[in-house]
């Protein structure tokens, strides 16, 4: 294991943004009724949501998002962050989370909190993952691309394969409170997208305040905004002249990564590991 790297449960985090005690402040976590979780696999989406969730939740009100960092707006559950945000906050908190469905808190699964769950094609998942480790020193060096795909593949990755996570999360009980969305419907239709997640909240938006939440959450508005694009992150840990993290924000980028025979053997072993799956995503052939 990279000296980067913590095990969780068998999964890799960085020990740069996650420590024991904070992975135990997770599995704690009391989770109340009223809190909203933006869920999701590594690079699908998650500052996306860190964006979205406050300005739902407060009626389009543009101030968090313009005045708090992300990391602590909508702070990771499991990340050194979350005890020192999370503590002085009543319901409903928005937070993210990277974990999957069995490994969140046990108070989850007895509450009534609401999870919007976002996935994305795994292949764009990939080549964003990719620039992500050549530009953050926590993470290790991703070799070539041939190589970082067969450690995606084989879930020697942050959070581990991409295919258990998304099985643990469309297979659930509590589905009644999950809102399925991808990336690829935000990316194509981010008004409706915002719709449907504020219905689902409770949170209704006028059309005139889901056109303000809608442009504010635009690719190149949060690319701008130093409070969601790490701009504050000092460079010696985000390098955005390697890679900016608001890198493309595009759906189908892997074409102009991926070789035949890589499209081949990655689309194998995502179609066998997703078999017996009772969902389609709008990418699978
Ligand atoms: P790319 O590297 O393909 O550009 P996460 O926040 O889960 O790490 O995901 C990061 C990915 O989401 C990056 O993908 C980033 O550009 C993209 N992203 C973040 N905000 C976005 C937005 N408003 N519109 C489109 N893509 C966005």
């Amino acid at each position: 294991m990279d000296g980067k790297y913590l095990q969780f449960n068998g999964l890799l985090v960085p020990k740069e943004t996650h420590s024991t005690e904070s992975l135990k402040y997770a599995v704690e976590f009391q989770v109340h009724d009223d809190d909203v979780f933006g869920l999701t696999y590594p690079k699908s989406g998650t500052i996306w949501m860190q964006e979205i969730l406050p300005l739902i939740l407060n009626g389009g009100d543009l101030t968090p998002v313009q005045t708090i960092p992300n990391w602590d707006r909508v702070p990771w559950l499991e990340e050194t962050r979350a005890a020192l945000v999370l503590g002085d906050r009543s319901p409903p908190r928005a937070m993210v989370s990277h974990l999957p469905y069995n490994l969140m808190p046990s108070s989850f699964f007895t509450s009534k909190a609401k999870v919007i769950y976002v996935t994305r094609n795994p292949k764009d998942i990939a080549v964003s993952s990719f620039h992500f480790h050549k530009m953050a020193s926590f993470l290790d060096d991703p070799g070539t691309f041939d190589q970082f795909l067969d450690k995606f593949l084989s879930g020697q990755v942050l959070f581990g394969k991409w295919t258990d996570h998304v099985k643990s999360w469309r297979d659930t009980d509590s589905d009644d409170r999950i809102l399925y969305v991808t990336y690829e419907e935000m990316v194509q239709d981010l008004r409706g997208a915002l719709g449907r997640m504020s219905r689902f909240l409770g949170r209704e938006l006028s059309p005139e305040v889901l056109e303000k939440v809608a442009n504010h959450c635009q690719f190149n508005n949060m690319k701008t905004n130093v409070m969601s694009n790490f701009s504050l992150v000092p460079k010696d840990l985000m390098d955005s002249s390697k890679s900016a993290f608001l890198r493309k924000g595009t759906t189908g980028d892997w074409r102009n990564h991926f070789s035949a025979e890589q499209e081949a053997r990655f689309s194998a072993v995502i179609k066998k590991e997703m078999e017996g799956a009772s969902f389609k995503f709008p990418w699978d052939d």
